[in-house]
């Protein structure tokens, strides 16, 4: 096997050869179960291949962070623009109502807490019946490669996905960001693509510098994180420059639920994605729909 040091660096990302869908919505997929393919369909939208996921599973580690002191206030108006809620089971059952018809990404591991400084030793957190029972269309686990525990949350990840598969419902692993990871282009593109080889369905990740290279590296699809929240105009600029670069979608929580206008976010992103508008048109609808609600 390869030794970390003094091997050819990777060049050839293919950028002008998209990888092909081979008849399905989503590269990578092709070769998946029927279940599976039905479960993506209702993540990933198949007119246009995309996705606006909802992220309000922050409670988890770090619990009632701004804008999600009370699941129920916030997100019941934000469930209608998105196409999948990515939560826990804890806060899904206790605050949202079961009529959404959205798909549900089900947070898997149980990774301590903000307390802490280290994370990296979590544990699988859901047993796949409990998954099933949700009706969940994926399960979400945080994967800390380069971390001190890294074999441990890689093995919290094969276990999911071989749970998982059993029942035709896909894996989306996290690549956590943390003191001991770096937040570069090399980190992201190590950790996505080891992330789809041990056989995640769907990785998230962050934006970085030459993403394209990440997105073209990683035989699945990516959807981007929004972490920290920015100014609005910023936080669409990030979502626009990641589809533009080969993202297949956004699971955002801070940058919606923490804006002045989370209605508005949630409209000026999905034409982002979906429409493929650019940066300026989903800034003026932000604030055109915040001055018409407001
Ligand atoms: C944590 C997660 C969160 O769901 C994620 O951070 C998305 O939320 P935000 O856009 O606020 O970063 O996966 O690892």
């Amino acid at each position: 096997m390869a030794d970390k040091d003094g091997s050819v660096l990777a060049k050839d990302y293919g950028l002008d050869t998209p990888q092909a869908a081979e008849g399905f919505h989503l590269k990578g997929m092709a070769h998946c179960g029927w279940g599976m393919k039905d479960r993506l369909s209702k993540i990933f939208r198949p007119d246009t291949g995309k996705t606006v996921m909802l992220a309000f599973d922050h409670g988890y580690i770090m619990g009632a962070t701004a804008g999600l002191e009370r699941l129920d206030l916030t997100i019941e108006p934000l469930a209608p623009y998105a196409d999948a809620l990515m939560a826990t089971r804890g806060g899904l059952r206790t605050c949202i109502t079961p009529n959404h018809n959205k798909a549900v990404i089900l947070r898997a591991t149980s990774d301590g807490t903000v307390l802490k400084d280290d994370m990296s030793k979590g544990i699988v957190g859901v047993d796949v019946d409990d998954a099933v029972r949700m009706n969940a269309s994926a399960m979400a686990v945080q994967c800390f490669v380069g971390a001190e525990y890294e074999c441990q949350s890689l093995e919290n990840l094969v276990r999911v996905i071989d749970a998982g598969n059993r029942f035709d419902i896909p894996t989306l692993a996290v690549t956590a960001v943390g003191k001991e990871m770096e937040r570069t282009t090399r980190y992201f593109t190590l950790a996505t693509r080891v992330l789809a080889e041990l056989g995640a369905h769907i990785v998230k990740t962050y934006y970085c510098d030459d993403f394209e290279k990440v997105a073209a590296a990683c035989p699945v699809p990516i959807v981007i994180a929004g972490g920290k929240k920015l100014p609005e105009r910023d936080a669409l600029d990030m979502v626009y420059r990641s589809i533009s670069d080969g993202a297949a979608g956004v699971d955002m929580g801070r940058n919606v639920f923490q804006s002045e206008c989370p209605v508005a976010m949630m409209e000026a992103i999905n034409t982002i994605v979906h429409d493929g508008e650019t940066t300026n048109h989903a800034w003026d609808m932000f604030c055109y729909e915040m001055d018409r609600l407001s």
